[in-house]
């Protein structure tokens, strides 16, 4: 037998038993950000490498380890894109988006980083991400707040947390790392190896460390607040208030940095104990200069991504421990399935192919009725038995001649009505009959 071959390490398959979770919260993501006056922009997977390396930084995680690059035939180096962040400013100013206009943009689809995986951790994962253009004040980080914190109040999560901080100007951030430097460069015999890298590149992300004895040095560094001016101080207070009054919980986290370099002011991270390690679900905040260092006019910008395989995880640990399981099932796959009485297997006779006509014909009926026509005939018990597992309301089995003057039967199959007989009806009367009496899910 020939090998199977298996997916990519931490590219998952989503099965058709998996799909019906995934569907809700994508039906929520997208209704909030239409509720919101965002619009969704949907850029390429693949863009050129320099448009990451550029906008995320080229000492980040993301750039130096985890991107995917790769030559196309012309040796472009090109990028799967490991966020969306930079590829949404890329097409705004490309496409001019941005001339004397602000945007409220949305977007949802797979991002890449060839991370190790673990729960929650994947090499292929989903994002919804949400960016408003043109607004400098933090009534716009405060609306992107909200509306994340709407998304979990309609999809009724619980146990997530909101921490915010701020990064500081570019100047401040400058002093800063250059504090956290000289502070780390004392201690540098009880870094660990990771933290030693990071002290001439990218020393934010120290504070980062999940190692024991780095953390105990990072538990005294100097503090981020210190170096703030007066500008950011305001707007991060005003920021502070505007979530007071919005009756929105957040916990100030000094120590909060962000693993891309693009971030100035306001970053928050919307956090759960129930994933373990990969604790974030949704984190985002302000980037006022990107869209100017990727050529375009300066112009301040603030949003965040959501991670749909943590927020689904997270869903289904919360359904389980309700025991409310009923609430997910998928849909059934099938309203009415239509079988024929005949008994050969082997050819297409007319009644097997009236199996397809009756169904087309039900589809013209009604758009919304999920079909699934039975090919290949066989003994109509069994076929029965394949309609009942179907889950559709009920079989319409057909015979040899889909004629709209001849009779079809019609049989409930859902277990209250066992007991009732088949119908016999004409064909050019079925549709009618089926919408009197159903109701369908659609
Ligand atoms: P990020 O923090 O890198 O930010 O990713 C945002 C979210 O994506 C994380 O909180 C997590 O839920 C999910 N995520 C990230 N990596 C993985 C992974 N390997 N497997 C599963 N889920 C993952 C950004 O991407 C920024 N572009 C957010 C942003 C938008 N900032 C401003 N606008």
């Amino acid at each position: 037998m020939a090998q199977k071959l298996q997916s990519v390490r931490g590219m998952n398959d989503l099965l058709p038993s998996q799909i019906a979770r995934w569907h809700r919260v994508e039906a929520v993501l997208r209704a909030v950000g239409w509720a919101y006056g965002y619009q969704e922009i949907r850029t390429p997977m693949v863009e050129q490498a320099e448009l990451f390396t550029q906008s995320i930084g080229d000492q980040t995680d993301i750039v130096q380890k985890e991107m995917y690059i790769f030559a196309d035939r012309e040796r472009q180096q090109l990028a799967l894109r490991p966020e969306a962040t930079a590829s949404v400013v890329r097409a705004c100013n490309q496409h001019g988006l941005l001339h004397n206009a602000q945007q409220r943009l949305w977007y949802l689809g797979p991002m890449f980083r060839r991370e190790r995986p673990q729960q929650g951790r994947y090499r292929q994962f989903h994002q919804f991400g949400v960016e408003a253009f043109g607004w400098a004040e933090p009534d716009m980080d405060a609306e992107v707040l909200r509306l994340s914190a709407r998304i979990w109040r309609r999809l009724q999560v619980r146990d997530v947390h909101l921490q915010i901080n701020t990064l500081g100007s570019p100047q401040n951030q400058q002093a800063y790392r250059q504090a956290l430097q000289d502070y780390f460069g004392k201690h540098r015999q009880q870094l660990d190896a990771d933290s030693v890298r990071r002290l001439d590149t990218n020393p934010l992300r120290i504070l980062d460390s999940k190692v024991a004895d780095t953390m105990a040095l990072v538990a005294d560094a100097p503090d981020l607040r210190l170096f703030l001016d007066d500008e950011i101080r305001r707007r991060f207070e005003r920021l502070c208030e505007l979530l007071h009054q919005a009756e929105l919980p957040f916990t100030v986290n000094p120590r909060l940095v962000r693993g891309l370099d693009y971030y100035t002011g306001t970053v928050f991270e919307w956090v759960t104990e129930q994933l373990g390690a990969q604790n974030a679900v949704c984190a985002g905040g302000r980037y006022d200069r990107l869209v100017e260092n990727r050529g375009g006019h300066a112009c301040p910008a603030v949003g965040f991504a959501l991670g749909l395989e943590r927020m689904v995880e997270l869903l289904r640990a919360q359904e389980e421990s309700d025991d409310n399981a009923a609430n997910v099932t998928n849909s059934a796959p099938a309203d009415i399935y239509v079988l024929s009485v005949t008994e050969n297997k082997s050819v297409t006779t007319e009644a097997t192919a009236s199996v397809a006509t009756v169904s087309e014909m039900l589809r013209d009926a009604d758009a919304d009725y999920k079909i699934i026509a039975h090919y290949g005939g066989g003994k109509l018990n069994k076929q029965m038995k394949r309609a009942a597992a179907s889950g559709a309301r009920f079989a319409v089995i057909t015979n040899a001649d889909a004629h709209a003057a001849n009779p079809v039967q019609v049989k409930k199959l859902h277990a209250a009505d066992a007991q009732q007989p088949m119908h016999t009806i004409n064909l050019n009367a079925l549709a009618a009959w089926l919408k009197d009496n159903f109701s369908f899910s659609k």
